[in-house]
């Protein structure tokens, strides 16, 4: 078998992460002892059923969930520590940027799309004209596919799947060194999920950090490196996407392999996901 390839010091980094939530008769501890890191130009899944946990990892990264414990480290500084101003500083110069399943909470309904791309860059300041703006908002959109006369329209007047690739223009503008994408293609069809994912590459290619995150690993395993696995708020599995889907080491693992007909052909039959629910029954915490 061939090496793993020696990747760079990894962008992001976040280790023994716990993030407690909720007030009251209903705090729970919604990430527990959490570790993953994602190099430039590498692309992590992040897979797990609805309530694991996954989008809030990346609202911890992104600093907008407090972090009872534990490290967030982006390009190579201590994130979860900052408060106040220097959070805001560091939000406001885009280090991290986030995709939302839904394109249209990306954008104001009220203004044009290639002001909301460009919005970003505005709040960073650093004294950038207008012009300066609009040309960089240009050539984000030469990098999505987008004709750039769309800049001009409301957000209301894109199809789903141009605004997806707005969203992705707005997250790239500030060149950030981490994108997150939240089940970017889940609310799009299929050719429209087709050209998004080609995006990936686009973003690779920029030498960007990218966590990828889906409830459904069949559509994730093909387009990234590595998959780590979360189950009620821990990470259970991290391997090569390619060796997880061949040989799935923890149960919930096994159970998502086994539940992805575009992996496996066949599936899992009844007694065989029985066995596997009871093993995990085991595990829990
Ligand atoms: N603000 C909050 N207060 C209390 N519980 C929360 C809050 N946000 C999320 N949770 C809980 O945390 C768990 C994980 O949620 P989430 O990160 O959205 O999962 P996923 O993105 O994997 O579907 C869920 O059980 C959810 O109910
Ligand atoms: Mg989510």
């Amino acid at each position: 078998m061939s090496p793993e390839p020696v990747l760079p010091e990894p962008v992001l980094q976040v280790s023994g992460l716990e993030v407690v939530l909720g007030r009251g008769a209903r705090r729970r501890r919604v990430l527990d002892d959490v570790a993953l890191h994602v190099s430039a130009g590498e692309i992590v899944g992040l897979v797990g059923e609805t309530g694991s946990g996954k989008s809030t990892l990346a609202r911890a990264v992104l600093g907008l969930v407090p972090v009872a414990r534990g490290v967030v480290r982006v390009a190579g500084r201590e994130t979860q520590a900052l408060r106040g101003a220097a959070r805001r500083a560091h939000r406001r110069e885009g280090h991290v940027q986030y995709v939302f399943q839904d394109p249209l909470r990306s954008f104001d309904p009220d203004r044009t799309v290639g002001d909301s791309v460009g919005e970003p860059l505005a709040v960073r300041g650093g004294g950038l004209a207008r012009r300066e703006i609009a040309d960089a908002v240009a050539r984000r959109f030469a990098d999505v596919q987008l004709d750039p006369a769309l800049a001009s329209r409301l957000p209301g007047e894109l199809s789903g799947g141009q605004r997806q690739r707005a969203a992705v223009a707005r997250a790239l503008i500030t060149d950030p060194r981490v994108v997150i994408l939240d089940e970017p293609v889940s609310a799009l069809d299929a050719a429209n999920r087709v050209r998004v994912l080609e995006l990936l590459t686009v973003l690779r290619g920029a030498g960007v950090a990218l966590l990828y995150i889906s409830h459904d690993l069949g559509s994730v395993a093909g387009i990234t490196d590595r998959t780590a696995v979360l189950y009620d708020g821990r990470i259970v599995e991290t391997a090569p996407s390619h060796r997880l889907i061949r040989e799935p080491q923890h149960p919930y693992s096994r159970l998502l392999v086994g539940s992805a007909p575009t992996l496996t052909g066949a599936g899992l039959d009844r007694a065989e996901r029985a066995r596997l629910r009871a093993e995990l029954a085991d595990t829990a915490r």
